[in-house]
């Protein structure tokens, strides 16, 4: 191993600093995250909990290089966001980055396989039979074995999550991060899915993940609570 790789193993995944986001609002403008200081140590599972408005989609939106802060240092392994060229950014995102949303963004004009290859795609250096291996591989990990060529419209929620969680993990991304994965789900087909984000997260992935809902807890290694803006202590949560 390089003294850099080294380096990388005990430093945190993500350091975010004073970070300050404003949106435009009619002559104001909106302040939506308050000077936040949040460290993201390789190998947590990070739940970020709060209502509806307080920020969450606008703080994952940063930390997944979607958007920029206002102002602040985002430091993702070791590279300062602020020093990198959209490329750069993107290429990040693609390598190193796996999303997985509420809604799933499935493609539904293409196969089930053909979703979890895009992420390869992008990455353009593999070729199709070694893509379609690897797909097979991850959805076989999410127990989807045997609908690599069925259309996404024919799967249930769950099961297009599931596809949507192989996508994420293709390209072996040192971090998963999750909007409110479980939103559009009933609470079996929830757990279903947590269970599998958990394994994940046991084999030593990192994953970020935000909900409004607090029995997701338990399967975090630490929770983030939100409000308006700001971190506040549980306490302080639970009382407001
Ligand atoms: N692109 C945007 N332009 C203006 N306001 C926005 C934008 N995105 C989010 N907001 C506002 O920022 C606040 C936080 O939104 P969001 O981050 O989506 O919260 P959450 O994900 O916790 O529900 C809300 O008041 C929302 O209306
Ligand atoms: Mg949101």
């Amino acid at each position: 191993m390089t003294e850099k790789q080294l380096n990388n193993l005990q430093s945190p995944l993500i350091d975010l600093k004073d970070i300050n986001k404003y949106f435009p609002m009619g002559n104001s403008k909106l302040h939506v995250l308050k000077n936040l200081n949040l460290t993201i140590h390789r190998g947590e599972f990070l739940m970020i909990m709060g209502k509806s408005g307080s920020g969450k989609t606008t703080l994952m939106n940063i930390i997944g290089f979607l958007d920029q802060a206002t102002d602040g240092d985002y430091i993702f392994d070791d590279e300062e966001a602020s020093t990198l060229s959209e490329n750069q950014k993107s290429e990040l995102r693609n390598k190193h980055i796996g999303f997985i949303f509420q809604q799933f963004f499935l493609i539904q004009s293409l196969n089930v396989s053909q979703n979890v290859e895009l992420p390869m795609v992008y990455e353009g250096k593999k070729k199709e039979p070694l893509r379609r291996e690897i797909a097979k591989e991850y959805l076989h990990l999410v127990g989807l074995e045997g609908k690599e060529y069925s259309k996404t419209t024919e799967l249930s929620g769950g099961q297009q999550q599931r596809v949507a969680i192989a996508r994420a993990l293709v390209n072996e991304p040192l971090l998963i991060m999750a909007d409110e994965p479980t939103g559009a789900l009933d609470s079996e087909t929830s757990r279903d899915i947590m269970e599998i984000l958990a394994q994940l997260n046991d084999e030593g992935k990192t994953i970020v993940m935000v909900t409004h809902d607090p029995d997701m807890r338990k399967y975090a290694s630490r929770v983030v609570y939100m409000k308006d803006g700001l971190f506040l202590d549980e306490e302080a949560f639970l009382n407001g």
